[in-house]
């Protein structure tokens, strides 16, 4: 069911059209092989966390070919011109606001306010990305909680059948992940990765910050950025009080102002969640009640934000 691709202008040109179409593919970098997806659609970036099977909705690093397409998604300071153009394309990410025309999907910053953004110097993902001329949210192609994948091989032994293709581009060089780079604030070093972080000291004329920042901590949900609702959210709800606002899930939820998907289908439950709760604390005068989500694959992750929106503020 999983395709391997050529990584030639063929194998490019139909990994591009399966993008195009929401669907996922793997593709090599020079760090690990990346599970890409359509940054801007919902859906695609949906199809992404059930593919890893990830109990969270974790903000994603999103990959262009060039400082240029990276510039139209965020705002870059001196500091962040300077690290560019010395280390990309390659190992390197770097977190910096994001601009509030990017278009990105919501699923793939967590709705944060900044983003996570690579340039790749493989020259398959380049093509890749060039082939496909958009942003591509693109997390490790493993199983979530699994080693990453250095191979395509690798890639099929974790998520065949659960993908639409992988690109085979060989053994990726580098072999462990990219390191981010924090320039929101203060310079601070999110990951260790491929760069090491004297290297971007010596770039950058300054110590940087690590661990945790206080003032943001990184767990989406935690941040004062994070959206949460203005309303009480309840959870379960089958049967809903007069006067809240109720968010379905499945063909049940007749009379629900919102249903996150009326056949009952996660990845579009995912897809519509954060707009399904914005939408809601728009029309609620105090109350927003959920309808039960089944606890497996991506309901893990929506259940995750459910209980974030709905705990104690
Ligand atoms: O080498 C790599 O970076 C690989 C290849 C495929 O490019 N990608 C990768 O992505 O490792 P992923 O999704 O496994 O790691 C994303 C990391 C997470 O630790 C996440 O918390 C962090 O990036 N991240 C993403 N957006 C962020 C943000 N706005 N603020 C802070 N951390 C962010
Ligand atoms: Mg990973």
């Amino acid at each position: 069911m999983t395709e391997r691709l050529t990584p030639d202008a063929t194998g490019l040109a139909q990994a591009a059209g399966l993008l195009k179409a929401g669907d996922l593919v793997a593709f090599p970098t020079e760090t690990v092989y990346g599970l890409g997806g359509d940054a801007r659609s919902d859906i695609a970036v949906a199809r992404i966390f059930e593919a890893k099977g990830r109990p969270r909705f974790n903000p994603l690093i999103v990959h262009v070919p060039d400082i240029a397409a990276a510039r139209r998604l965020a705002h870059f300071d001196d500091r962040a011109e300077r690290v560019a153009s010395a280390f990309w394309p390659g190992p390197l990410t770097l977190v910096l606001p994001l601009r509030a025309e990017a278009g990105l999907s919501a699923l793939v910053t967590a709705e944060l306010t900044s983003v996570a953004i690579r340039v790749p110097a493989h020259p398959v993902a380049q093509g890749l990305l060039r082939a496909f001329g958009g942003p591509v949210a693109a997390p490790s192609a493993n199983p979530s909680g699994r080693v990453s994948p250095t191979r395509a091989d690798h890639v099929m032994e974790g998520l065949s059948g659960r993908i639409a293709a992988v690109v085979d581009g060989g053994a990726s060089a580098v072999g462990l992940e990219s390191t981010i780079l924090g320039l929101v604030g203060e310079a601070r070093l999110l990951r260790p990765g491929g760069i090491p972080a004297e290297v971007l000291e010596a770039c950058l004329g300054m110590p940087l910050l690590t661990g945790a920042d206080p003032a943001r901590p990184t767990a989406p949900g935690q941040l004062a950025s994070h959206y949460a609702p203005g309303a009480a959210v309840r959870l379960g709800v089958t049967t809903p009080s007069s006067g809240a606002v109720w968010i379905g899930f499945g063909p049940d939820c007749r009379g629900a102002a919102i249903n996150l998907s009326e056949t009952g289908d996660l990845v579009e439950a995912a897809a519509n969640l954060f707009h399904a709760l914005r939408e809601a604390d728009r029309l609620a005068f105090g109350v927003i009640e959920v309808a039960p989500i089944p606890d497996h694959g991506l309901g893990r992750a929506i259940n995750d934000r459910l209980r974030r929106a709905a705990a104690p503020r």
